[in-house]
This record gives C-alpha cells, sequence and structure tokens, in this order.
C-alpha cells in the first residue's frame, strides 16, 4: 500500500484465518472510521468498523457492491479466496436502481407475512432435530452446530429454493468451503471449481424437474426485466441465496446457545421468563453478528469520512457487520458483554441500507424456534467441554463456533 521508500506503517493484514475478528477490528477501530488493511489474497481495501462509519457507508449511493466499479478488479489475484464473493453475479452485487429492480423481485418472498407461512414446518423440523438429540443416551455428546444448527438453517433453505435432499450434503460442504478464507491459492481454486459443478448440477436437475419453488418462480422464470438469467447469473444467485440462507443463521443459532451456556445466569432469566428469547436473538447479534467482512464495496467519488480520512474513488471497502455491535462510542456500557436484558441491543448485523439482509425476518424465525424448542426440551442441556472455548470458523466473512459439542442429558 505505502511507497518504496515512504516512512508510513505497511498497513495491516486481516488475519485471513479469522483468528481474533473482534481483537482485529476492535484495533482498527481505534484508528479511525475506516483504515487501510490488506484482505486475504494481498488486496489492499479499507476496513470500516464503528457503528457509525459502516452505517454510512453502507447507506451512500456513492459506494457500490457492483464490481464493474472496481478499476482494481484486473488485479485480483488468480484463484483469489474472495473472488467468489466480490465476483459472484447475483443481484447482491448490483448498485443503484439496477440492484432495486432484482431486489424488488425477489424480496415479497421473505416478506414477514411470506415468513411466518414457513412457521409449522420450521418448528417441524427444529422437533425433529431435537428428537434425536434427546434420544442420545445420559452422557452421549452431540455437536450442536452439525445435529440442529446447520441441517435446521440448511433444511429451510433448500427446502424454499427446491434443493433435493440427495444435492443438499455435497453443496453444503462446498458452500462451507468458501467461507474458509484461509485457503491457499490451489485450494481456493479447487474448491471453486467443485462448487461450480454443484451448483450446475443443481440447475441441471432444476431444468429437468421444475418445481413450483423459488428457483423456478423468481430465477428460471426470467431476471427482473423478463428476459431469460443468463446462466452466471442463475448460478451466482444460487449460490448467493442458498448460501447466505444458512451459513449465517447457522452461526446466529450456534453463538446464541454457547452463549446460555456459558451465561447460566442469563439462561435462568429467560427460563424465568425476565427477559425473551428475541432478546437474547438481538443481543447474540450484536455481540456475535454472524456476517463480519462481506467482500467487497467500492468508492465511486472521493468519500471524506471527516478527521482527515478520505477514501479516494476506485478504492474497494469492506464493512465490519459484527463489529458494529462492539463498538464502545455505540455502546459505551461493557460493549463485549452479552446482557440480553440491556435496554439498547443496537447492530447492524444484517447490514444497513439498500443491501439491508432480505433474510432477517427468516433468521430471526429460525433461531426463535431452534433456541426455544431445544432450551424446552433438553432443560439440562450442557456443555461437554467447559473449560475449552470452541475453536472458530477460519474466516474474516463469517463469524461462529466451527463446532459446538455439547451434552443433551448429562448423567446424573
Ligand atoms: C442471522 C442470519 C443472517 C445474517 C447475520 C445476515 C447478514 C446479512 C448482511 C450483513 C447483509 C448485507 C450485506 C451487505 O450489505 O454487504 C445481508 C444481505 C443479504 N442477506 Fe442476509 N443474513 C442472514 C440471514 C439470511 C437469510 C436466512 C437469507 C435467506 C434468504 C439471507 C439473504 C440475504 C440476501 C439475499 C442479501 C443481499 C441483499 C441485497 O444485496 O439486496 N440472509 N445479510
Amino acid at each position: 500500500m505505502t511507497g518504496e521508500g515512504d516512512p508510513a506503517p505497511r498497513c495491516p493484514a486481516l488475519d485471513p484465518a479469522g483468528g481474533a475478528l473482534h481483537a482485529e477490528a476492535a484495533a482498527l477501530r481505534a484508528r479511525g472510521p475506516a483504515v487501510r488493511v490488506e484482505l486475504p489474497g494481498g488486496v489492499p481495501a479499507w476496513a470500516a468498523t464503528g457503528h457509525a462509519a459502516i452505517q454510512a457507508l453502507a447507506a451512500d449511493p456513492r459506494v457500490s457492491r457492483d464490481y464493474r466499479h472496481w478499476p482494481g478488479a484486473g488485479q485480483a489475484p488468480e484463484g483469489w479466496v474472495l473472488a467468489p464473493f466480490a465476483f459472484q453475479d447475483t443481484f447482491a452485487n448490483t448498485h443503484g436502481a439496477e440492484h432495486r429492480r432484482a431486489r424488488a423481485r425477489i424480496a415479497p418472498a421473505f416478506s414477514p407475512r411470506r415468513v411466518e407461512l414457513l412457521r409449522p414446518q420450521v418448528q417441524a423440523t427444529a422437533d425433529r432435530l431435537v428428537g434425536e438429540l434427546a434420544a442420545l443416551p445420559p452422557g452421549g455428546r452431540a455437536d450442536l452446530r452439525q445435529a440442529l444448527a446447520l441441517p435446521l438453517a440448511m433444511t429451510v433453505i433448500c427446502d424454499l429454493f427446491g434443493v433435493p435432499e440427495q444435492l443438499r450434503g455435497a453443496l453444503g460442504r462446498a458452500i462451507d468451503t468458501m467461507m474458509d478464507s484461509s485457503l491457499s491459492q490451489a485450494d481456493s481454486l479447487a474448491a471453486q471449481a467443485e462448487l461450480g459443478l454443484r451448483l450446475s448440477e443443481l440447475l441441471a436437475h432444476k431444468r429437468a424437474v421444475p418445481a413450483p419453488d423459488l428457483t423456478g418462480d423468481l430465477l428460471l422464470s426470467g431476471g427482473p426485466d423478463g428476459r431469460p438469467m443468463p446462466e452466471p447469473e442463475l448460478l451466482g444467485t444460487l449460490f448467493a441465496m442458498v448460501g447466505a440462507g444458512y451459513e449465517t443463521a447457522v452461526n446466529l443459532i450456534t453463538s446464541a446457545v454457547l452463549e446460555l451456556l456459558t451465561h447460566p445466569g442469563e439462561l435462568a432469566k429467560v427460563r424465568a421468563g425476565e427477559t425473551g428469547w428475541a432478546d437474547v436473538i438481538e443481543e447474540t447479534l450484536r455481540v456475535e453478528g454472524p456476517v463480519m467482512y462481506l467482500p467487497l464495496r467500492y468508492a465511486l467519488a472521493d468519500i471524506d469520512l471527516g478527521g482527515g480520512v478520505v477514501i479516494p474513488a476506485g478504492d474497494p471497502v469492506v464493512l465490519g457487520f459484527a463489529a458494529a455491535g462492539r463498538d464502545p462510542e455505540r455502546h459505551p456500557d461493557r460493549p463485549e458483554v452479552f446482557d440480553p436484558a440491556r435496554p439498547d441491543k443496537a447492530h447492524l448485523a444484517f447490514g444497513h441500507g439498500p443491501h439491508f439482509c432480505l433474510g432477517a425476518h427468516l433468521a430471526r424465525l429460525e433461531a426463535g424456534i431452534a433456541l426455544r424448542t431445544l432450551f424446552e426440551r433438553l432443560p439440562d442441556l450442557a456443555l461437554a467441554d467447559p473449560d475449552r472455548p470452541p475453536a472458530r470458523i477460519p474466516s474474516v466473512i463469517v463469524n461462529g463456533p466451527a463446532a459446538l459439542e455439547v451434552v443433551p442429558r448429562p448423567a446424573a
């Protein structure tokens, strides 16, 4: 980033393995509203990690998500680990009127009313999965992420988009691998090829077996202007919707369970009806937002953030959505402490502005059902290794425990 002989220190590199996402974001926040960083793969960008700056940049019409607005796009390295996100052909990576048109077509499918209609089937899936946990012998262990959070969120989004059972496992694993921003260039290329294969398989199946689902209604029936969507856009949109639909909700559910099991006093308050499940969910979104940096945005003009910080036109930008909730300027009172009873739980976990998450209602519904069903049916649920914090997902994109070993029915 700095020129030869330039005395300024090299800009900090984000840890590709997301080792200490919150501490890293806090250090960046202390340096200003936006700071130059090196993304995994060595690509320079500006990172904003404070509540006010993220909100301002996410809502600024001079900030685009369209990679055609990135003059440096051609210099991104071959096999770049963040390429599947930055260069994804999907409405989420469009800007302005083009984005508004495409989003308006998809948004009704995720309205509160439509999402509420999914409640019985989400509940039935949660009942089945929690039933399997309850059937474990006393003292038996399970990974809550794999046993509940992931299959619940995956089932919901795959049912919506009509992903057949036999394709779900391999597609889910391919999307999971995409979240690992510590992959080597060779592994990243292999993972991108694998994802392409799985998405093509899915698309071929959907074309061969038309069905009344969101893939049929929204994607195969044509783009926002009525013309058939080109193949790359179909694949990109399927990746965006299925990926966004479960990687995030999985982390919300797993992180909420972890917070409750490590804060038994807070769990007791929920059981006593003093705090609600909705408070737990919002507080988890505030302290452990499931999405950190979702690449990328691009400045369309010089953007003055104050304090002498100007993002030059053409530069890429990442927003630390999960960092906003821990900003001490927004939450001066113990920002990093999980406290569902705090009156102000403001966060930007679902983003802000024109790209605000389309799945927010769905994610909240899934998490509410998962948590209530789990803790009601398994009142003695406990962490299997209470003294060992779980490993985190190796990612700068998503934030959550890689696994969460629990004992659903501790032995007496
Ligand atoms: C706890 C769960 C979730 C979190 C934390 C989350 C987070 C986010 C964030 C931060 C954004 C904004 C990205 C940006 O501005 O760069 C976003 C956008 C989006 N989310 Fe979610 N999401 C969640 C669940 C879901 C689900 C269940 C769906 C299912 C359909 C979904 C679909 C989308 C889509 C399609 C967009 C792009 C919207 C646009 O560009 O107009 N999300 N999400």
